[in-house]
């Protein structure tokens, strides 16, 4: 009788039929909505038809699950089913557009009632946030700025969201390069800038941070985070025609980054 709510799938994310679309989130680059689904729960939708593609929802999962890893406070993800059928019922062209480009497997967010952007006042709660910093490093994010935090305050604990921008490299897969160039090793000597970051700050507690994180990553841990990534957004590209070989491309990309470490930024010394 709990087969109808929040199924999980074969790869671990439950999986929800969208009910109704509720509202935009104009704030967002993205064009994501609050949508309701049929387990009773709301979620912020981000749509595979928004125009960046199902990369961008991958990044999302593989990110936000390492974060979860690594003790961080991140919003649970699903996976959204959507029957564009409901874009009927919407009056906004825009928004129809966008339902009627998104059939089927969508990403879900849950949704923070109450929540509010943070704006560096009242200081990050529980959550360390030199391991966002960290976080934000290794998978080379570019998306935590003061202009764009990305950072939600919920129940006094800091929330890390929107990892889209993130994992960048598979952008040139589709245009060959895995096949090409390989890869993972460059992706693992290239260096990340913290000049922007929200968070930068905190660079000086970068060591400990480092140092607890390497003891909860892996191999066998990125293998169960792709894992979690469904095959419908695993497109093949040259190089990796199935999911199994995109899976084991994402593996080998984290895997080398984790073992090199001039990503990671160095704490400016103060005079
Ligand atoms: N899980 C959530 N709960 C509450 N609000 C959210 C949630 N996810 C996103 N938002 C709000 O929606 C905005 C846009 O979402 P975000 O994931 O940042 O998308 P985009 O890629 O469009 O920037 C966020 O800045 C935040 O204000
Ligand atoms: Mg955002």
């Amino acid at each position: 009788m709990t087969a109808d709510f929040g199924e999980l799938g074969a790869d671990g994310l439950a999986r929800v039929r969208v009910t109704r679309y509720v509202t935009p989130l104009r704030e967002g680059g993205s064009l994501p909505g609050i949508v309701e689904a049929d387990d009773l729960g709301t979620y912020v939708c981000k749509f595979r038809g928004a125009g960046q593609g199902v990369r961008v929802l991958v990044a999302e999962v593989i990110v936000g699950e390492l974060a979860r890893r690594i003790g961080l406070h991140t919003p649970r993800l699903v996976v959204l089913d959507l029957d564009p059928e409901i874009a009927r019922y919407e009056a906004d062209e825009e928004v129809q557009d966008l339902l009627n480009a998104s059939p089927g497997l969508n990403l879900g967010i849950d949704f923070l009632p109450g929540s509010f952007g943070y704006d560096g006042d009242p200081g990050p709660g529980s959550a360390d946030p030199a391991k966002v910093l960290w976080l934000d490093a290794f998978t080379a994010n570019v998306d935590r700025s003061w202009r764009n935090p990305n950072l939600l305050l919920w129940h006094g604990d800091l929330w890390v969201i929107d990892h889209g921008a993130s994992l960048y490299f598979h952008h040139a897969w589709q245009g060959g390069s895995l096949a090409k160039e390989g890869g993972p090793e460059r992706f693992a000597q290239q260096p990340w800038n913290s000049d922007d970051h929200v968070l930068r700050q905190y660079a000086d507690q970068l060591p400990a941070a480092d140092a607890e994180i390497r003891r909860q990553l892996d191999e066998s841990v990125f293998a169960e985070v792709l894992a979690t990534v469904p095959d419908e957004w695993l497109e093949p590209v040259p190089g990796a025609e199935t999911p199994a070989a995109l899976r084991s491309a994402y593996v080998s990309f984290l895997t080398a980054r984790l073992r090199a470490s001039q990503w990671l930024p160095v704490a400016e010394v103060s005079a």
